[in-house]
């Protein structure tokens, strides 16, 4: 036996020893940062993504703290993925809830300073709480504009400046926000929404530039329509409730789809992620190459839009 490890079997043993440990590497690589036990916070968890997401990295052994502005809602949320635990292999966190209102700066505040009790520390912020509209701006009141920047701009980041200081301080966390395609292209009737989002990519990019010797990553994730009720939330132009089901968000895609792909984005620690079909993403590209032929589209679908309106 000696002879023969000496001989030809122990080259062998190390070589594929060697290879077991380059797959593993390799595979860690691609899966990136490991989520088991990281401290994530969630906004807007109550509901649509946020849920999602918090199904998702709760699967992957999170420390969650769930945010939303409706207690009995985020405690659904614990008592559904506390209920799921048991499918799961590896051990995982029963979640903590904060409960405040984004566009209150008091309550961001002071919501940051309870998020930083739950453990001490954060990993993860994924700023995904927002509001959509849906109006004609010449019909719309300018408080509507205010009050959807308020959540979907002012509020995000009023958290992400609470909590970063403790992330400086760890040299350590990553700063996520959930954008929109119309963080990226205007879409006629939805001024408020696309202008907030186009706000939140800009301040995101300078932030990612400004920290990135501090090793703290920031993510923008752009997602196209997602099956969720953001639509039948949204506000319009004199403040009231949208309250339908469009037909785009309806066949938009399923948000645990793009729950997983928040994930994959968090664990590879990706800048810029657009998470969208084929004719949001060229349309994308034209704005920058062919600005010309966009505007004229966008006449023409807002054309289209308010004869079927009319009609
Ligand atoms: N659905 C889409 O087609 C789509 C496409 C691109 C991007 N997005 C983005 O995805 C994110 C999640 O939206 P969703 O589609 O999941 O819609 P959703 O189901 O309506 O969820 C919105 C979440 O935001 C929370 N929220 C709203 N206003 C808030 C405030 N003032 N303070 C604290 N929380 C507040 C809501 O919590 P409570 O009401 O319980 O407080 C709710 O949990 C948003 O940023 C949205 O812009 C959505």
């Amino acid at each position: 036996m000696e002879r023969i490890m000496g001989g030809g079997m122990l080259p062998l043993v190390l070589t594929s020893v060697g290879v077991l440990l380059l797959y593993r590497i390799l595979v860690r690589l691609r899966r990136g940062a490991p989520m088991h036990g990281a401290v994530v916070v969630i906004t807007g968890a109550s509901s649509g993504l946020g849920k999602e997401c918090a199904r998702v990295f709760h699967a992957a052994g999170a420390r969650l703290v769930l945010c939303g502005r409706d207690a009995a809602r985020l405690q659904e949320v614990v008592q559904e993925l506390s209920g799921s635990s048991t499918d799961i292999q590896h051990q995982t966190f029963t979640p903590s809830t904060v409960v405040f209102n984004l566009v209150r700066a008091d309550s961001v505040e002071k919501a940051a300073q309870e998020i930083l009790k739950c453990y001490g520390h954060i990993d993860v912020l994924i700023n995904n709480a927002g509001i959509s509209y849906r109006g004609n701006i010449l019909d719309t009141h300018i408080s509507v504009q205010r009050d959807v920047m308020e959540t979907n701009y002012f509020g995000p980041i009023a958290l992400t400046q609470a909590l970063l200081p403790s992330m400086v301080q760890r040299h350590s966390g990553h700063i996520v926000v959930i954008s929109s395609v119309q963080g990226k292209i205007a879409i006629p009737y939805r001024s408020a929404y696309a202008a907030s989002k186009h706000a939140t990519q800009a301040y995101f990019d300078c932030l990612r530039a400004e920290i990135s010797h501090l090793g703290i990553p920031v993510t923008v994730i752009s997602p196209g329509y997602i099956r969720t009720n953001l639509s039948v939330n949204a506000v319009t132009g004199d403040g009231s409730k949208y309250g339908v089901l469009d037909k785009t968000t309806a066949s938009g895609w399923d948000p645990r789809d793009v729950a997983d792909a928040v994930l994959k984005a968090v664990r590879q620690k990706s800048k810029d992620v657009v998470l969208a079909g084929t004719v949001p993403t060229v349309a994308i590209y034209l704005r920058t190459l062919w600005p010309t032929l966009f505007f004229k589209l966008m006449s023409s679908r807002a054309r289209k839009e308010q004869k079927h309106k009319d009609e």
